[in-house]
C-alpha cells in the first residue's frame, strides 16, 4: 500500500500526532496510567506525578513476583515514553508546583477516589481558574457522584468485571463466573477516557474552552457489553452465559480438534456459511431451511444442531487443517494461539508490531509497538519507564524555571523526592547512573 511505503524505516523521522501537547497524570494501577500512555505514544509530553519514594503501586505488580532488570514488566508495558516526577501532593508546596504545571499543560488526568483532588486543593474548580483551557479528566470505578461514590468505594478491574455483569456473562452455562485475566475494564476504560480527551481538544480548538470529564469504569464496560443490556432492557429477558458460543452470530464457537487443539470458527454471512458447509462436505446444509437464513440458524434448537455438526467435523481435523480450510473456503477459522505463539508469529514482526526496543536504561528487549499506524504522523514507543522522580530536575528547571537552590530546597522539605532503593523501584543494576536522563541531579 503506497501510504505505508517505507513506513517502518521512516517512522522515527516523522512527527508523532500529539507532539506539542503537555499532559499531567496522577494515576495509579492500569486504568489510570494506560490512558496517558496512549497519548505519550502519540507524541504528547506526559508527566507522571507520583508520591515519592514508592510511587505508583503498579511498580509492585508483576507476574509471579518476577522482575526484568529490577522493574515490573507490566509497569514497563503500561507506562512508556513518560517523564517521571516525584511530588508530594499532601504538602501545600507540592500542590503549588502542581498548579503551576497545570497552568502550562493541556490535559490533567486522575484515577483516584472521589474527593481526593479537592482535598489536595487541585480539584477542577481550582485548576480551571488557573487555566480555563485545561481538559481535566477524573476516572474511577463508579463516577464522582451517586450512591457508590458517596460510599467512597475503591474499585479495580476485577470489581468492575463483577459489578457490571461482565464476569457473569463470560462464563460457561452452569459454571462459576469467569473473570477475564486481562484487565479489559482498565484498558477499555482508559481508551474511552482518551476518546473523550481528544474530543474535548477538538471542542477547545473551536471554542477556546476546556472542560471537565468524568468516567465510570463500570458504566463504561456495561456500555461495551453489546447486546446483553439492550436484550434485558427491550425484551425483558436476561442473557445467559454461553461459553465461547456467540448468541447473536451463528455459527460462531470454539471447537476441539483432532490434535486436542482448539479452533475458533465463525461463518455468519451467506457465503461464509456456504463455504463452511462445503469444507465439511455437506453442501446441502447451506440450503437446509433450519440453517439457510441467519435468523433461523440463531434459534436455539437450530443453533445447537449446526454447532454439533461442526463440532463432530472439527474433531476429525487438526486445528491447523481447520484454519487452512477456512482460508480456502472463505470462512473465519483460527487456531487458538498461546502467548508463546503470539510472540513468535513472524507476521507481527514483519509489521513492526513486535519489535526490539533499544532503551538507554533498560537496553535491548522485545515489546509491542502501538497497534495503530498513521501514515503521516506515526505513533511510536519512545523510551521505557523510569524510577520515581527521575525527571524532577528537568520538569522543575526546564518547564518551571526553578533554580538549582530552589530545587534543592524542595528536596530538603520532602516536596520532591526520588525512588526507594528496592526491587521494583530502583534503576537496573547495570545502569551507568546517567543514561536515559534529560536533566538529572
Ligand atoms: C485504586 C484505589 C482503590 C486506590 O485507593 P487509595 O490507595 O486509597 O488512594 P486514593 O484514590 O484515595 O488516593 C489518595 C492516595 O493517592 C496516593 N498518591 C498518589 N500520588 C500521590 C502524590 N503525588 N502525592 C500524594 N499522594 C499521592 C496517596 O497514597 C494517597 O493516599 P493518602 O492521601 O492516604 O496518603 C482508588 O484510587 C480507586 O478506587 N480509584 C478508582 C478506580 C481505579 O482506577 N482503580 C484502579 C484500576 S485497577
Amino acid at each position: 500500500m503506497t501510504a505505508f511505503k517505507d513506513y517502518l524505516a521512516n517512522k522515527h523521522t516523522r512527527p508523532a500526532p500529539l507532539k506539542g501537547l503537555r499532559v499531567l497524570e496522577v494515576c495509579t494501577l492500569l486504568f489510570g496510567p494506560a490512558g496517558p500512555a496512549f497519548l505519550a505514544t502519540m507524541g504528547a509530553e506526559v508527566i507522571k506525578v507520583e508520591m515519592p519514594p514508592l510511587g505508583d503501586v503498579t511498580r509492585s505488580l508483576n507476574p509471579f513476583g518476577w522482575f526484568y532488570k529490577e522493574q515490573s514488566p507490566m509497569f514497563m508495558h503500561i507506562n512508556p515514553s513518560k517523564l517521571y516526577m516525584g511530588l508530594d501532593l499532601h504538602q501545600e508546596a507540592g500542590q503549588e508546583i502542581f498548579k503551576e504545571l497545570c497552568a502550562k499543560s493541556d490535559i490533567v488526568e486522575f484515577n483516584l477516589r472521589p474527593a481526593v483532588t479537592k482535598r489536595w486543593n487541585i480539584g477542577y474548580d481550582e485548576i480551571r481558574k488557573i487555566n480555563p483551557g485545561i481538559i481535566y479528566i477524573e476516572k474511577n470505578g463508579f463516577g464522582q457522584w451517586g450512591r457508590y461514590a458517596e460510599e467512597d468505594r475503591p474499585s479495580n478491574d476485577g470489581a468492575a468485571q463483577a459489578l457490571s455483569g461482565f464476569a457473569w456473562i463470560s462464563s460457561f452455562p452452569k459454571r462459576p463466573p469467569l473473570k477475564q485475566s486481562i484487565w479489559v475494564c482498565d484498558v477499555y476504560g482508559a481508551l474511552m477516557g482518551e476518546v473523550a480527551v481528544l474530543a474535548a481538544l477538538h471542542h477547545r480548538e473551536k471554542t477556546g474552552k476546556g472542560q471537565y470529564i468524568e468516567l465510570s469504569q463500570t458504566e463504561n464496560i456495561m456500555r461495551a457489553m453489546g447486546w446483553v443490556w439492550p436484550y434485558q432492557q427491550l425484551a425483558g429477558k436476561g442473557a445467559e452465559p454461553s461459553g465461547n458460543r456467540d448468541q447473536c452470530i451463528c455459527p460462531a464457537d470454539t471447537f476441539l480438534c483432532r490434535d486436542d487443539q482448539f479452533a475458533a470458527v465463525a461463518a455468519p454471512a451467506p457465503d461464509e456459511f456456504k463455504g463452511l458447509c462445503a469444507a465439511m462436505g455437506h453442501k446441502e446444509l447451506a440450503e437446509d431451511p433450519r440453517f439457510k437464513e441467519h435468523t433461523e440458524r440463531l434459534k436455539d434448537e437450530n443453533a445447537l444442531a449446526i454447532l454439533k455438526v461442526i463440532a463432530d467435523w472439527a474433531r476429525t481435523k487438526t486445528a491447523d487443517e481447520v484454519e487452512q480450510l477456512g482460508i480456502r473456503y472463505g470462512f473465519s477459522a483460527t487456531r487458538l494461539h498461546s502467548g508463546k505463539d503470539m510472540f513468535e508469529d513472524p507476521h507481527r514482526r514483519q509489521r513492526g508490531f513486535v519489535k526490539m526496543i533499544d532503551d538507554p536504561m533498560y537496553g535491548y528487549y522485545p515489546d509491542h509497538e502501538f497497534p495503530v499506524m498513521m501514515s503521516k504522523s506515526p505513533p511510536r514507543h519512545r523510551w521505557t519507564v523510569r524510577p520515581v522522580g527521575f525527571d524532577n530536575d528537568y520538569v522543575m528547571a526546564a518547564i518551571l524555571g526553578r533554580s538549582k537552590s530552589q530545587i534543592e530546597e524542595c528536596y530538603a522539605n520532602g516536596v520532591l523526592g526520588l525512588w526507594k532503593d528496592q526491587q521494583g523501584r530502583r534503576p537496573p543494576p547495570d545502569w551507568d547512573g546517567k543514561s536515559g536522563a534529560i536533566l538529572r541531579r
